[in-house]
């Protein structure tokens, strides 16, 4: 049965990356979605987009010098709606507290930055073996960066995905996905055409487009064979499609 994840968390009703964002899912019916990740200073490691917080904060710059406590006195909410105002900046464990209470799933996307990516596969890989949703099948992981996906593989068993640009998708693209140990590719909605998601799965993978805003890409991306897609309209989508609803084990 296809997925939809929220992209970001439910993206257009609450300020993206928060656990508002992702709260709002259980209200929706919504079992998977999505968030970014990246670390502080001290190995925290935050949900968040951007390398600097001018977007989606009261604040701007930069975060790798901050530590935990800094998160304290940054609004990650004022700026989407007055209902969020006083939303922060959620952490790795803040995440997985709302996961288990709302019984929800994820796909972490890693953003990786030359300097910090070994202390957030790290932390990140600690953090998921601690929570223990991993062996409950509750979480997938991915990134652009498939050398840093490969390397986060060989210290955390969960599955994996590469994200891909189709525009520029490299011919020896199979080989990287063997070299990963992935199960799923994550390809752009832009540029993606039948032919792409047939050669996928012919390889045997799953495919998990990101993004699709439209019901009838939807539609058709699901009758190409796409496993699932990423939405900043979750809400929209039918509830075949979101599982928590519904009694399907996914
Ligand atoms: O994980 C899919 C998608 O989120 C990748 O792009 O920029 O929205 O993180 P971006
Ligand atoms: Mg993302």
């Amino acid at each position: 049965m296809p997925r939809v994840f929220a992209h970001r968390g439910m993206s257009s009703l609450a300020p993206e990356n928060t656990l508002a964002a992702f709260r709002l899912c259980r209200e929706h019916g919504v079992r998977w979605f999505e968030c970014d990740v990246d670390v502080l200073a001290d190995g925290t490691v935050i949900l968040t987009h951007d390398t600097t917080f001018d977007r989606c904060t009261n604040t701007t710059g930069g975060y790798y010098h901050l530590e935990k406590s800094d998160l304290e006195k940054i609004d990650a909410g004022s700026w989407f709606g007055d209902e969020f105002i006083g939303e922060r900046i959620p952490t790795l464990d803040d995440l997985f507290a709302l996961m288990e209470e709302l019984d929800l799933s994820v796909n972490i996307e890693i953003k990786s930055r030359e300097n910090t990516a070994h202390s957030l596969i790290t932390n990140l890989a600690q953090g998921i073996k601690q929570s223990g949703l991993n062996k409950q099948k509750r979480i997938i992981v991915s990134s652009f960066d498939c050398a840093l996906v490969a390397e986060f593989k060989k210290i955390c068993d969960v599955p994996v995905g590469c994200i891909f640009d189709i525009n520029t998708l490299a011919d020896d693209w199979a080989a990287t996905m063997k070299w990963v140990d992935a199960t799923y590719v994550n390809p752009s909605n832009n540029g993606l055409k039948r032919e792409h998601v047939d050669m996928f799965k012919k390889e045997g993978y799953g495919v998990n487009v990101w993004t699709v805003n439209e019901l009838d890409r939807a539609n058709q991306l699901f009758n190409w064979g796409v496993d699932g897609i990423f939405t900043d309209v979750a809400q929209k989508f039918p509830s075949r499609y979101k599982f928590l609803l519904k009694t399907e084990q996914n």
